[in-house]
């Protein structure tokens, strides 16, 4: 670890604190924490447009290698905010294209780790999917509960529970609106690990700074095939990751990694 910056404010903005999320850097990892205790980080207008320039910035810099998303012990978040949301209308919500946003989140080229405790419901849950890495602490409870509201999941949450868990446990989350435990999360494979509630933010720490002691362009080439099994056929995303694969023996780092190895010695990662 070489710095170690603890801020709430926006670094590019440092008069205009944040209200609704803190940021934390220590060494090469960057922690966004959701809080809004009083509406158990309920995910607002406010939290919107303060999460996203301020995981854009952390993204533009090529001194952080993680990016990690938490919340509190109690809620991780509890949804969109249902108050706030209440009174909207249809077409308006359509032409402002409502939420349409959070999905930038998924776009950031730095690993992003969402680190659940608690409650991730509705948006929660659909934010905490939006990590490459979704780390559960033992007292983590999902749940997309839209149901029970007359609506249904708006930030993806039908594609990537789905997607993570198959059709039958996402329909029987998204029909019932009922929450699942940490344990029966990591059993359906939403989860990446669960780990004990005692210690959880040190735990969540130190994965996050071991993806981030790695070389960013191969994290970067490995998030990004990832993700392309998602969208493409299995034949087409062979091939696009034969062809990053290739590609990576074309920098510095596949240089540096293998004669690392070779000589017995920590690879210096130049990230390029
Ligand atoms: N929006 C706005 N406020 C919320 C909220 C939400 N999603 N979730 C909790 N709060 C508020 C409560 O209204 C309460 O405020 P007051 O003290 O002013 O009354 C405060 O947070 C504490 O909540 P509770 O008293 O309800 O706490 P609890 O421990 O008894 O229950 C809970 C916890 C089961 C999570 C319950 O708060 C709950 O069911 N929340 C709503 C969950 C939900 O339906 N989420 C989906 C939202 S829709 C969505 O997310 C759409 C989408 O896909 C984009």
């Amino acid at each position: 670890m070489t710095s170690n910056t603890q801020t709430s404010f926006d670094p590019a903005n440092p008069d205009k604190p944040y209200e609704t999320i803190q940021v934390a850097v220590e060494g090469a990892v960057a922690t966004i924490t959701l809080d809004r205790p009083k509406a158990l980080n309920a995910l607002n207008s406010q939290v919107l447009a303060e999460i996203v320039p301020a995981a854009e910035a952390l993204d533009a810099d090529p001194a952080i290698g993680a990016i990690v998303i938490t919340g509190s012990e109690k809620a991780f978040a509890a949804g969109a905010d249902i108050k706030e949301m209440k009174d909207e209308v249809y077409p308006e919500v359509a032409e402002k294209r409502l939420f349409a946003d959070w999905e930038k989140l998924a776009q950031l080229k730095t690993p992003l780790i969402t680190a659940v405790s608690g409650f991730a419901l509705g948006g929660g849950c659909e934010v905490a999917m939006l990590g490459d890495i979704l780390l559960a602490s033992e007292s983590a409870k999902f749940g997309q509960p839209e149901i029970t509201l007359g609506i249904i999941p708006g930030m993806g949450g039908t594609q990537r529970l789905t997607r993570a868990v198959g059709k039958y446990k996402a329909m029987d989350l998204i029909l019932t609106g009922r929450m699942m435990d940490a344990e029966e999360a990591e059993r359906s494979g939403l989860v990446s690990r669960v780990l004990p509630a005692e210690g959880f933010a040190e735990e969540v720490q130190k994965i996050a700074a071991k993806v981030a002691s790695m070389s960013q362009v191969a994290l970067a080439a490995a998030t990004e095939m990832v993700d392309e099994a998602y969208r493409s056929t299995l034949e087409d995303g062979v091939e696009a990751e034969r062809q990053q694969f290739w590609r990576l023996f074309d920098t510095a780092d596949q240089k540096e990694g293998m004669a690392a190895f070779a000589e017995k010695r920590k690879p210096e990662w130049q990230h390029r």
